[in-house]
């Protein structure tokens, strides 16, 4: 459950560096502003002990590890799971997902990831985002970065763009992964006991940020 977009990454991992930084015209605009995205997740986050899903080659993990948080980095991908583990030697990089995970702290206080969430079909979203509300105390965050659309048409119509300009690797993805809608969202933060703001950081992506109540 919610793994079954792993094994993409076994032949993404070589490149994925290229494609972040705007090499990949069909990703660029998805990656627009890579980096000031993952700085705006870490300015969000709370308190010292922090879980990363999906750290991929450890770009956000790099980003948290300078402004010395204690990061527990969970990736599922053993290719990439590697590419962060030698990039981070001490820290603790494991096996997981989004959904199961184990990890020998009890006290978290905040959980990010970036280009991750819609891994998930929104009903696992609010299944995770409810194990997330348990493991967090109140005012505990919850720092995401990911595409979302304000609407399903408009999902419908970047779908078309991509396709008009022939980058249907791009709008494959939109189609095949599980991008949701802002009010979807909203509600299953709100479900699982968050306070949720969202912020438009480019074309594709937004902040998700929310705080346990
Ligand atoms: C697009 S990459 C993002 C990597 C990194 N966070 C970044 O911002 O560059 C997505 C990552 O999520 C991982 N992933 C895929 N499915 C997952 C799941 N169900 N739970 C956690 N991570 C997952 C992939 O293996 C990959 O490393």
């Amino acid at each position: 459950m919610g793994r079954e977009f792993v094994d993409i990454f076994d032949g993404w991992a070589d490149s994925y560096e290229a494609s972040v930084s705007g090499k990949d015209p069909e990703y660029r605009d998805v990656f627009e502003g890579y980096d000031s995205i993952l700085n705006e997740v870490v300015n969000r986050v709370s308190g010292i002990s922090v879980v990363e899903f999906g750290t991929g080659t450890g770009n956000l993990t790099a980003k948290l590890v300078e402004k010395d948080f204690s990061v527990i980095g969970i990736e599922p991908n053993e290719k990439m799971r590697e590419m962060t583990a030698e990039r981070f030697p001490k820290r603790e990089i494991i096996d997981g997902d989004l959904l199961q995970f184990e990890i020998g702290k009890s006290h978290v206080d905040s959980i990010v990831s970036s280009f991750v969430f819609h891994h998930l079909t929104d009903e696992e979203k609010g299944m995770a985002l409810k194990l997330y509300s348990a493991l967090l105390k109140e005012n505990g965050k919850v720092v995401f970065a990911d595409t979302a659309f304000i609407t399903e048409e408009a999902k419908q119509d970047q779908i078309k763009k991509e396709r008009s300009r022939n980058f249907h690797n791009v709008a494959d993805d939109l189609e095949r992964e599980y991008y949701t809608t802002i009010p979807i969202l909203t509600k299953l933060f709100e479900e699982a006991g968050f306070q949720a703001h969202f912020s438009k950081m480019n074309d594709y992506v937004w902040i998700m940020d929310a705080t346990k109540k």
